[in-house]
């Protein structure tokens, strides 16, 4: 069972997608074990996107970023990881493959609605910098008998 940190960002919230796209992993029968709406600083920013802070496009991601709410989520499944960066899509909505979250609704590389980890280091990295461990809810869902066989994890 993995866990990978989700942010809905600030187009997904002002474009009132919000319920859609949680709708699409709650179908997918993947489990939410944290939710919370905030405001990422430049701070918080520079330490999300620290790969790319030197990059000439990040003044202009951190000003989208920044200007209104994320939904920071943590969603937990088997191989949730890379089943939640296949469900977005590649990362520009131009590219990403009709019936992907940003093939379907996205058509900007910067404007691509959600953020998901790409690995299990830069998961555990972002939940770190997102959420408190007590914030984490452990809990089974009834429906787990009728999502997967006893075998598969
Ligand atoms: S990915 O999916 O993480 O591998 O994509 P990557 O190309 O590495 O991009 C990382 C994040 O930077 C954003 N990005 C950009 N924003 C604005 N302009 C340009 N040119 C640009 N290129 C990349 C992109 O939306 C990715 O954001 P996240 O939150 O990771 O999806």
């Amino acid at each position: 069972m993995q866990r990978t940190l989700v942010l809905l960002k600030p187009d997904c919230v002002q474009r009132r997608l919000m319920g859609t796209v949680i709708s699409r992993f709650e179908d997918k029968g993947l489990n939410i074990v944290a939710m919370k709406m905030l405001q990422v600083t430049p701070e918080l920013s520079r330490a999300h996107y620290a790969e790319h802070v030197d990059k000439p496009f990040y003044p202009s991601l951190e000003a989208f970023i920044t200007a209104a709410p994320v939904v920071a989520m943590v969603v937990e499944g088997l191989e949730v990881i890379s089943v939640v960066r296949d469900m977005l899509g590649a990362t520009s909505g131009l590219k990403a493959a009709a019936g992907t979250i940003r093939g379907d609704y996205s058509s900007s590389r910067q404007m691509n609605l959600v953020h998901a980890s790409d690995s299990e280091a830069s998961a555990q990295r972002e939940l770190d910098l997102y959420f408190e461990p007590s914030e984490l809810c452990d809990y089974a869902p009834v429906i787990v008998p009728y999502l997967r066989a006893g075998d598969e994890g």
